[in-house]
């Protein structure tokens, strides 16, 4: 009885604590828009978890000029995924930590019910029909710490993958299944998430899929259809692209204009893909201001096939985040997928194999998605652009 009062006690004492303060917090209040790009005037956050997994990794370095080299990556700007209900602890974290007030805190929102509709290697915790568990235990809370924090500014990647998969991947029963929850579900996180200090990028795949010329319009339709859905929140500021990708930014002529069917497909780089995808959206009516994923795209001539999309082998990293992108639409360079996280797992008897991540050009072994690949992190290291 004793004890379980002090417990009680102490619980309510704890609750009682303002949570713990960041000391180089701005001290008014974050006013962001869809009509400015933040990253002009914010640069995009170190995460704490990212620095701690490059961390574990240079501590099993033994050549020591690799090992400051290393060390060295923990340091760039990348985006902090929240592909769990559980893994919304990640955020709370990074709030408790001294981020600088001109720093924008990239966070990537991925929980859709039927996630990955498409593939195996990301499907996630929530099932067809969970949406209602998706608004309330996902995005709500999301939302709730975002508003607690209005002096933080962040920039959210919406929904990696899920509206390019409607689009494309519509014939298969998964992605027709997972389309009611993941189009209302995005428009419901575009609706509450649209906060004052808040930016959102909507998903759009890369140039090699909704930039075939078939697909630029019926993909912007699609986005702005979620897009009006939603009210057309004044904090979308455009579309991501690239995200967890491969492809150069503008490499001329782009990596597979020489294949039969490249006639089909005028955004051989994303560059053009972000201008030709950016002029449907303008026509369909969604804003389309782009961030561009350049953490592994350093290296070319990789891949045997453009959809192939699962821990390429003798990838880099590439170009570190910037808003200096020479190209008005491109807001910023990115860091989206923290490199040297897995795509998806190279274990065939696992139940999310996915035979991309077997292919000849995907790297083995490779661990579930997400989950952290010494080796591979090592070779992108090595082969970065520019080096570190
Ligand atoms: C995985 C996520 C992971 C993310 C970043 C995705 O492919 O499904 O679990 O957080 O990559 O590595």
């Amino acid at each position: 009885m004793k004890t379980s009062t002090s417990v009680l006690a102490l619980a309510t004492l704890a609750s009682a604590l303002p949570s713990r303060v960041n000391k180089r917090a701005c001290d008014t209040a974050v006013k962001l828009s869809g009509s400015e790009n933040v990253f002009k005037s914010y640069t995009l956050h170190a995460n704490s978890f990212y620095k701690a997994e490059v961390q574990a990794a240079v501590g099993k370095l033994t050549d020591q000029s690799l090992a400051t080299a290393a060390a060295k990556v923990g340091d760039v700007g990348s985006f902090l995924w929240l592909d769990t209900i559980a893994n919304i602890e990640k955020l709370r974290t990074e709030l408790a930590t001294d981020i600088p007030c001109k720093n924008v805190l990239g966070l990537v929102i991925y929980d859709l019910p039927g996630r990955d509709c498409a593939a195996k290697a990301s499907n996630g915790e929530l099932a067809v029909g969970e949406l209602p568990k998706y608004k309330s235990e996902y995005i709500d809370v999301i939302a709730g710490i975002l508003k607690e924090h209005p002096n933080q500014a962040f920039a959210l990647i919406i929904e990696p993958d899920s509206l390019p998969n409607l689009v494309t991947n519509i014939n298969l029963q998964t992605c027709q299944q997972s389309k009611q929850g993941y189009e209302d579900g995005v428009a419901y996180a575009l609706k509450t998430l649209n906060l004052p200090n808040v930016v959102m990028y909507v998903d759009a795949g890369h140039g090699g899929w909704l930039g075939w010329n078939d697909n630029l319009k019926p993909g912007a339709e699609e986005l702005a259809k979620v897009y009006k859905a939603a009210g057309s929140p004044s904090q979308v500021r455009g579309i991501s692209t690239n995200i967890a990708g491969w492809n150069a930014f503008d490499l001329t002529p782009g990596e597979f204009s020489g294949t039969s069917d490249a006639q089909y497909n005028k955004a051989q780089n994303e560059k053009l893909y972000v201008q030709l995808f950016g002029d449907a959206l303008k026509t369909a009516g969604h804003p389309n201001h782009a961030i561009v994923d350049t953490g592994r795209n350093a290296v070319t001539g990789l891949r045997e096939a453009w959809g192939n999309w699962c821990n390429v082998n003798g990838a880099g990293f590439g170009v570190r985040p910037t808003s200096d992108t020479g190209d008005e639409r491109v807001d910023a360079f990115v860091w989206g997928k923290p490199g040297g996280e897995s795509d998806g797992t190279s274990d065939t008897s696992a139940t999310r194999y996915d035979s991309f991540c077997g292919k000849p050009d995907a790297f083995k072994p490779s661990p579930e998605a997400g989950e952290w690949n010494q080796a591979y992190f090592e070779m992108l290291l090595k082969n970065s652009k520019p080096a570190f």
